[in-house]
């Protein structure tokens, strides 16, 4: 349980769900981790529950940003991960959305990851032994097949999973030894799908069953996948695309 030993991880919407599972799991594997969340008490506690530090950041403000690697970079001197996983649904197809909500999950999902991505690259540019690191961008089975009653979010992921690539390639040729890969859950069972089953309950049998396996995925199962992309095992491991998702997107339901 030392994969991280050492490393310094900032995670983001580390306050609930996969990012709560993930700062939780980060911990034991040795690392130092930010809990880097909007919601305050929540995130003190997953951050007090990790043994690390809670910082308040909303993910779409650049200037917040700078603030939390200019805390990270006095505390620790040093920066081993961004898990970019702060997330938000809109819950609104094409003919629903209005602009301000279709704004705002851009600027979450999307800038957001981009932000992660940027500001983490220039703080690990300078980490003490030269440039390393490693970016991880949550985005989801949504990136291959279209939720459609979400259309602002299945944008989004899929972005993210075409930024992820671009971020990748851009580092390996500048020669800084930061990877940066893009992690795919399926249906998992976390608070982000709470309005969604409280206004229509009936859907969770469906939810289980949009993986061949028959059940949703665990935060835990997925923080399992960011703790080898964040590790040396991955040394090699940049640019790609991981699902984690019970075989939801090997075959069509049903046939
Ligand atoms: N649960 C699923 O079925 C599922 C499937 C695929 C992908 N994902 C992705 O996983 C990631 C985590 O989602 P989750 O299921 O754990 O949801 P969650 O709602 O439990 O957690 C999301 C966290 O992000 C935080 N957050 C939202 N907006 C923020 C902002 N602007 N700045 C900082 N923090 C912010 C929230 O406060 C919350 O703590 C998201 O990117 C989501 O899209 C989830």
């Amino acid at each position: 349980m030392e994969r991280l030993q050492g490393r310094v991880a900032i995670i983001t919407g580390g306050a609930s769900g996969i990012g709560a599972a993930t700062a939780k799991r980060f911990a034991a594997e040795g690392a130092s981790v930010i809990v880097a969340d909007l919601q305050t008490d929540l995130g003190a506690e997953i951050a007090a529950a990790t043994g690390g530090l809670f910082h308040e950041l909303d993910v779409a403000d650049d200037a917040a940003w700078a603030r939390l690697m200019a805390v990270v970079w006095r505390r620790f001197g040093r920066l081993d991960v961004v898990v970019n996983n702060a997330g938000i649904v809109s819950g609104q197809s094409i003919e629903d959305i209005d602009l301000a909500t279709w704004n705002r999950v851009i600027e979450v999902n999307l800038t957001g990851v981009m932000l992660g991505c940027r500001h983490g690259i220039s703080t690990m540019r300078k980490n003490p032994q030269g440039s390393g690191g490693a970016l991880i961008n949550i985005a989801s089975t949504a990136a291959y097949a279209a939720i459609p009653s979400d259309a602002a979010y299945s944008a989004t992921k899929s972005a993210v999973r075409m930024l992820t690539k671009a971020v990748a390639a851009h580092c390996a040729r500048s020669g800084y030894a930061i990877r940066c890969n893009s992690l795919h859950p399926g249906a998992t069972d976390t608070p982000i799908l709470r309005p969604a089953l409280d206004a229509a309950p009936h859907l969770l049998p469906v939810f289980h069953a949009m993986s061949p396996m028959g059940r949703m995925g665990r935060p835990e199962e997925i923080a399992a996948m960011a703790v080898f992309l964040a590790s040396e095992e991955a040394s090699y491991v940049t640019g790609g695309e991981f699902l984690v998702d019970g075989g939801m997107m090997a075959g069509h339901p049903g046939m």
